[in-house]
């Protein structure tokens, strides 16, 4: 097929970089590298697997996703890190206890070569301290500047002229909104005072990788990229941005049930959500601030499906609550279980029960592979700032209007495909400079 995409080699080729090397990210590198090897298919990547009908008004013709943007191979990404643990991609993914210590063991040369660099870590953010790999600096802008060179020496060394930065670092505490979060002058001169009550160690990388123009995805529900000012750093650098939280497991569920149950006009009393998990995801969310940036995160999707302002008969006095329980012999292996209280016909109770023996990183993997893949592509065809169009991916979508995000897995996988239909094929944005903040 003949397209604008550039053909050499080098151009193909990219940078996927993780702030966080934790169970997420090493199970999608050795995924990937298990792919690469033919002993696996990419199950879960719309990028990889997923068709697109290219004629919508004429007969269907499908597609291959990949075919029709002519997406990288996965031999084109080039992966790097920074954790706040000196370890390497091996050991990491065998701690975390997702994948077969087989398989592990046969990827163990690509694996192990990921090692972290140091990262960018406060305590009041993170509590599982003491933690020694870490970076220092004058200030944040320093320890952002630190970062960059990260970045460009990756660069360098890989023959690479881009990258996508991923925060998949463990859940801060919860951060409120502020004043310095406005505007971009703010949040530089909170950066210059190393502003701890306002400034996130995520918001740093995402300082760093903005201002390089490098797109940046936040896997996490924290903040990180969704604030006024790192909107204005992005649209100001050419950058697209995109999180929050991945809709992995329950979320994924209740957004998928939920507008089944509104489009019947069958009413709901309650939604009781419960989860155990023994991963290090579950461990960080022991700490109630980490816990509260994640259900602020979950909480949020049931009325903006259900919308009760229009059906307050059906939706008005729904009970909506969501734990999570860290109990260690489950591993990644996550269990969530979901009681639905509903109503129908002459107000008669009825139940579902909702079982998911599911596995976080499992699903979270492919995520993080088409959004990798689609935030280079969103680059590559000049897009800039949050890209709304990626919310199918996410619990807590940013949106670039500031409007509450759409959460209808549904509808969101509708726009997904509508944006990719639509993107046209553009030639490579410039090669980052080398220049620091
Ligand atoms: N696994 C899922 O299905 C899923 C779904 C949605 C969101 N998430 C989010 O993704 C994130 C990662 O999940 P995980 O299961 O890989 O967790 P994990 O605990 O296995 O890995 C997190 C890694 O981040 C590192 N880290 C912590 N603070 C850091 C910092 N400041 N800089 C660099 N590295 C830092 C930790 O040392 C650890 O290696 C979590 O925030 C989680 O809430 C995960």
């Amino acid at each position: 097929m003949e397209t604008g995409w550039p053909e050499s080699e080098s151009s193909r080729r990219f940078g996927v970089l993780f702030a966080g090397l934790g169970a997420i990210s090493t199970t999608l590198i050795a995924g990937v590298e298990a792919i690469k090897r033919g002993l696996a298919q990419p199950v879960g990547s719309v990028a990889l697997l997923g068709t697109l009908d290219v004629d919508p008004e004429g007969d269907p013709r499908h597609v291959r996703i990949r075919d029709y943007l002519d997406l990288p191979d996965l031999d084109d990404l080039v992966f790097g890190a920074w954790d706040i643990v000196d370890t390497d991609g091996y050991a990491v993914a065998r701690q975390a206890r997702v994948l077969e210590p087989d398989l592990l063991d046969s990827l163990t040369h690509e694996l192990a070569a990921v090692r972290p660099w140091p990262g960018v870590f406060d305590p009041r953010f993170n509590r599982r301290g003491p933690v020694t790999f870490a970076k220092t600096g004058r200030d944040f802008l320093d320890l952002a500047e630190q970062v960059q060179q990260d970045i460009l020496r990756f660069h360098e060394a890989h023959g690479l002229e881009r990258s996508v930065v991923m925060w998949c670092g463990s859940t801060e505490a919860y951060l409120e909104p502020a004043e310095a979060h406005q505007t971009l002058a703010g949040f530089e001169a909170a950066m210059r005072d190393s502003d701890h009550a306002v400034v996130a160690p995520s918001m740093i990388y995402a300082y760093a990788a903005l201002s390089l123009g490098l797109p940046f995805v936040n896997a996490t529900p924290s903040r990180t990229v969704d604030i006024p000012a790192l909107v204005e750093l992005a649209q100001l650098h050419g950058a697209p941005t995109a999180g929050k939280d991945l809709k992995t497991g329950q979320t994924l569920l209740k957004t998928i049930v939920a507008p089944g149950l509104r489009d019947r006009m069958l009413g709901l009393e309650g939604w009781f959500s419960t989860n155990i998990l023994g991963n290090g995801d579950g461990a960080t969310l022991n700490d109630p601030d980490a816990f509260r940036t994640k259900q602020e995160s979950k909480l949020s999707v049931l009325s903006s499906i259900l919308r009760p302002d229009l059906y307050p008969d059906l939706y008005g006095h729904l009970h909506h609550q969501v734990k999570i329980n860290y109990y260690p012999p489950r591993g990644d292996n996550k269990e969530s279980w979901d009681t639905i209280d509903l109503f129908g016909w002459l107000g008669y109770r009825m139940s579902i029960k909702i079982d998911f023996l599911c596995r976080d990183s499992i699903l979270a993997a492919p995520l993080m592979l088409d959004l990798a893949l689609f935030m280079d592509l969103a680059k590559r065809a000049g897009l800039a700032g949050p890209q709304d169009w990626l919310g199918f991916y996410f619990k807590s979508p940013m949106t670039s209007t500031g409007q509450p995000p759409e959460h209808e897995l549904s509808v969101q996988a509708a726009v997904l495909r509508r944006e990719l239909r639509a993107l046209v094929p553009v030639p490579m944005a410039a090669p980052v400079p080398p220049r620091v903040a």
